[in-house]
């Protein structure tokens, strides 16, 4: 070969390797809702914006705030998309994400508050109420009498039969603290908290992991939000879903935009995705039953009716703050996680 003709070559496999780098764009992504929404969500933004890589990985909401407090700075997310509302706004408290500028004007008013509440830096996709599951076949072959309430939950028959996750690492069992200490008063809340711990076999990482067990028979009763239940319960596992009778609390799943984003502009691309319509209503085929925030989404036949449900008014700028995250947290691993078995 000439040097004049390969020196021609290397040209164009540099000019090949340089456009393919400038027109290939990434966004990373941690994603905090089930696994198969999360591979749904990516491959669709895939095929929309096909010079854009989806680089995405699972993780629970606390260990997401984690992670993007110690990313501060130098942060390698650039979106954070689901997972529970309230470590959103503490990431937004924080300073830990960013206004993502978008229209909120096609979203239901739980979601615009998200908005509003963390100065346009996090925003509403989802919601779902907190509930109770226990397995029928379980429960009957044991001769235990099911729960209808949170405070049943303290009943000594139920030793060893309850699931539930660690609050640190999960958004779900935040959501269940705050709830009881927003309905019961906070003393009280740590109380029953810590008489259930005597009966519970486990705390997990994942809020949807005690949902499962029950549902394979791996322990009697769960604790977590109803509409992983109902994805459950609609495969055909024998479990029954429980809106305890005081009450209960939900979340509102959102996404947040991390400060300092390596890829702004894809990021802002993923949060309006997220938000349309089109996009949301697709969450059903993943089994993935929660209420959409687009007032244009189809809502699937088994998402739970929120407005049969018996809902307190959850107070997220109040849970959602830093110092109140911090102090229930460190409470909770003073009084209640060592009255576990
Ligand atoms: O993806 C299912 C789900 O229940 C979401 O609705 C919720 O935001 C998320 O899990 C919370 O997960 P974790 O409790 O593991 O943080």
């Amino acid at each position: 070969m000439t040097s004049a003709k390969s020196k021609a070559m290397l040209t164009g496999v540099f000019a090949t390797l340089l456009t393919s780098t400038a027109l290939a764009g990434e966004v990373n992504v941690i994603c905090s809702a089930e696994q198969p929404w999360c591979d749904l969500m990516a491959n669709a933004f895939e095929a929309e914006n096909p010079d854009t890589k989806v680089l995405m990985v699972r993780k629970s909401t606390g260990e997401t705030l984690a992670q993007i407090r110690a990313e501060a700075g130098n942060p390698k997310v650039d979106v954070w998309w689901g997972g529970t509302g309230d470590p959103h706004l503490i990431a937004a408290e924080e300073d830990l994400t960013q206004p993502s500028g978008v229209d909120t004007s096609k979203l239901l008013g739980w979601a615009q508050n998200m908005h509003d509440i963390s100065d346009g830096k996090t925003v509403g996709i989802y919601a779902g109420a907190l509930g109770v599951a226990y397995n029928v076949d379980v429960l009957e072959d044991k001769g235990i009498t099911p729960p209808a309430c949170w405070k049943d939950l303290t009943d000594p028959s139920f030793a060893g039969e309850i699931q539930v996750a660690n609050p640190n690492s999960s958004g779900t069992a935040y959501t269940e603290l705050a709830t009881f200490v927003q309905l019961f008063g906070e003393d009280e809340a740590y109380r029953l908290l810590a008489e259930i711990g005597k009966n519970v076999n486990s705390y997990t990482k994942s809020g949807s992991a005690p949902s499962k067990a029950a549902a394979r028979g791996e322990t009697g009763i769960s604790i977590g939000f109803m509409h992983g239940m109902v994805k459950l319960a609609s495969d055909g596992f024998p479990l029954k879903i429980v809106a305890p009778c005081e009450g209960t609390g939900y979340e509102v799943g959102a996404v947040s935009i991390i400060k300092g984003a390596k890829n702004p502009e894809e990021a802002k691309k993923w949060v309006e995705f997220a938000l349309r319509a089109d996009i949301q209503s697709r969450a059903p085929e993943t089994g993935s039953f929660q209420v959409p925030s687009n007032s244009n989404a189809e809502v699937a036949e088994e998402s739970p009716e929120l407005s049969l449900i018996k809902l307190i008014d959850y107070d997220f700028a109040t849970y959602g703050a830093s110092e109140t995250r911090k102090r229930l947290l460190a409470r909770w691993d003073k009084e209640v996680k060592p009255a576990s078995n």
